[in-house]
């Protein structure tokens, strides 16, 4: 797959006005393409973004022997045919999601060999947490320099429980779990909304799993033919939330389920970031008095980390000192020092904390994307910049949004790609 490198250009200072449409979660797709690997059957994922990483793992999936078709939003994935369990190294080293490739292939194959999975510079991101929960269940896992091989035993045992929670272990673990005949429990599991999709998914395509607080039981026999519908994106909606408040505009965002921002519409709450909830959509008002608040990320219910970086930049027009206590990942604060070059205050106390004193005019200047949530905090920096903001690295944007610069370019914006 060729990856084009490019910029994005961005003329700050204007307003947004009107409508923009969420689209499927790429945290959720990306697992049932995964989670295809176990159903020998026909696949239908419907809502699925046009973005980079999906374009990835299709090209693993692929390339290990799947037929996939691609429309517009939709996918049908046939895995019948697929025969490696080896997925190819250079494109698992891409993005973290190749690691719940690990599940599924297990329970199908009974081994895989894969590479360290790559993804955002935000941490170091290990898999031990992944590993130790395999080997919980009593498979034999080996490390050498070029990877790791998993292997079933016939000593299967039937409970992990997370001393630490992670959203992609607890997903590699219901994968594996829907490939066996006997349930297993997983406790202290992650209960993302992504993970409830991916849930909802595997009962449709007839896996028994139960579902009780920080607990999953699942099992499955044969998985059937499935159809289903991703649910929308609660991160790239908190994103156009955040532009909405920021630039000081009026938007609609719609297609989302509300409930899935719980979090992060209280803080903006709490912001002063006043907003309308409709069943399916979300409604910024232009905000008057924006004031300085804590922010401190935690596994859903709580705070989701992908917010914090848009949360961060609001902070930055808001009265007064505000914290960020980034308790997820080791490295994801990277963001601050590109605001800083665009004239924020901002004291980065270690590589979890920072203060951010506001409010700050924001001036252009040339920056770069690190991550892709990092990424379109930048945007909505150079939005409400004075004058000429150049990103790069923009495809870590195109990684989770889909043709950004042409629904922004709808709403108003003046951004566009340059080469
Ligand atoms: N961790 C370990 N060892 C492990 C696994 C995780 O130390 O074996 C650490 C991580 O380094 C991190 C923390 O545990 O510090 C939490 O990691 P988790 O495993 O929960 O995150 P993830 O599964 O790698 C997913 C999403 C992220 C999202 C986080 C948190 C995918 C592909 N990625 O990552 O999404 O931020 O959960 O909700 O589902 C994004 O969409 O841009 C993105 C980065």
């Amino acid at each position: 797959m060729e990856v084009k490198i490019a910029k994005f250009v961005i003329d700050g200072g204007g307003q947004l006005k009107g409508e923009i449409r969420v689209l499927g979660a790429k945290n959720a797709a990306m697992k049932m393409m995964a989670a295809s690997i176990l159903i020998k059957d026909k696949v239908l994922l419907e809502n699925v973004p046009d973005i980079l990483d999906i374009t990835k793992i299709s090209e693993i999936l692929i390339k290990m022997g799947a037929k996939i078709e691609r429309k517009i939003h939709q996918l049908l994935i046939d895995t019948n045919t697929l025969s490696q369990t080896e997925p190819d190294p250079h494109l698992v080293k891409e993005f973290r999601a190749s690691v719940v490739l690990i599940g599924p292939l297990l329970a199908r194959f009974g081994q895989v060999k894969i590479s360290h999975p790559g993804g955002d510079k935000i941490g170091r991101r290990p898999i031990d947490r992944h590993i130790k929960a395999f080997q919980d269940l009593g498979i034999n896992v080996r490390e050498d320099s070029g990877g790791y091989l998993f292997q079933k035993t016939d000593k299967l045992k039937t409970l992990v429980r997370f001393e630490k929670i992670s959203v992609t272990a607890t997903e590699n673990i219901l994968l594996f779990a829907c490939g066996q005949n006997q349930p297993i429990v997983i406790e202290n599991a992650a209960i993302e909304p992504e993970i409830i999709d991916l849930c909802q998914f595997l009962k449709k395509a007839g896996a028994k799993i139960a579902i009780n607080g920080r607990q999953i039981i699942a099992c499955a026999n044969n998985l059937k033919a499935v159809r289903h519908q991703v649910i929308p994106d609660r991160l790239e909606a908190g994103t156009y939330a955040v532009m909405a408040a920021a630039t000081k505009s009026e938007l609609k965002i719609t297609q989302l389920i509300p409930q899935h921002l719980g979090a992060f519409l209280a803080k903006l709450k709490v912001i002063g970031v006043k907003f309308e909830i409709g069943p399916d959509f979300l409604y910024i008002k232009k905000p008057e008095n924006l004031g300085a608040t804590k922010i401190k990320t935690a596994e859903y219910p709580g705070l989701a980390t992908d917010w914090q970086p848009s949360l961060g930049l609001l902070l930055t027009q808001a009265k007064g000192t505000s914290r960020i206590e980034e308790n997820i990942f080791e490295n994801r604060l990277g963001y601050l020092e590109e605001l800083q070059k665009m004239g924020a205050k901002i004291k980065l106390i270690n590589n979890h904390v920072a203060e951010i004193e506001g409010p700050t005019k924001l001036s252009g200047a040339n920056i770069a994307s690190l991550d892709i949530r990092a990424g379109a905090t930048l945007i909505i920096a150079g939005l409400i910049a004075k004058g000429r903001t150049q990103i790069s690295q923009a495809e870590n944007i195109d990684r989770g949004y889909e043709k950004i610069e042409e629904r922004l370019q709808k709403l108003g914006a003046k951004i566009r790609r340059i080469p």
